[in-house]
């Protein structure tokens, strides 16, 4: 079974959503598939996602109940694919303690017609942030899935 792991700064906006919307996904196409979030920072551990992220995502039919958690060595061991949102975060992974960069890439990689190559950070933005960073992680979630059936 694939294990996918997103990262963002925080792990209480895009992460978490990027975490609801591909296993939302995944259980509609029928597939199996591990599906975690973290972030690089420390500042939110134990919380649950930011509200704005948690309203957005119930209304793309996820589940946001998650709570917050850092980025663990273990981490690279325990997942196949290691996604962050923006380049802080892939350059942040790649230089972690027990890093595996090989399995570390950002997640709009997956989407082939996205005109920017990160997921810009909400947490200061208002409600349209979040709904834009929801829109973009369906689709490179999209993305994600279909590369794991035609690999
Ligand atoms: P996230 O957003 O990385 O998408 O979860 C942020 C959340 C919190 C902070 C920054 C970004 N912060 O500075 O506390």
């Amino acid at each position: 079974m694939h294990r996918i792991l997103f990262v963002c700064l925080g792990n209480i906006c895009r992460s978490p959503l990027a975490e609801g919307i591909l296993r939302r996904q995944a259980k509609e196409a029928g597939i199996a598939l591990v599906v975690d979030s973290a972030g690089t920072g420390d500042w939110h551990i134990g919380q649950l996602p930011d509200r704005r992220a948690v309203r957005v995502g119930i209304a793309h039919g996820c589940q946001m109940s998650m709570t917050a958690r850092q980025v663990g060595s273990r981490d690279f061991e325990e997942f196949d694919l290691i996604l962050g949102m923006d380049l802080r975060n892939v350059q942040d992974l790649c230089a972690w303690p027990g890093a595996k960069p090989e399995k570390v890439r950002l997640t709009r990689s997956f989407d082939a017609d996205a005109t920017t190559q990160e997921v810009p950070d909400p947490y200061y933005g208002d409600t349209r942030d979040f709904e834009a960073v929801a829109d973009m992680l369906e689709t490179a979630c999209r993305g994600v899935l279909a590369s794991l059936s035609h690999p």
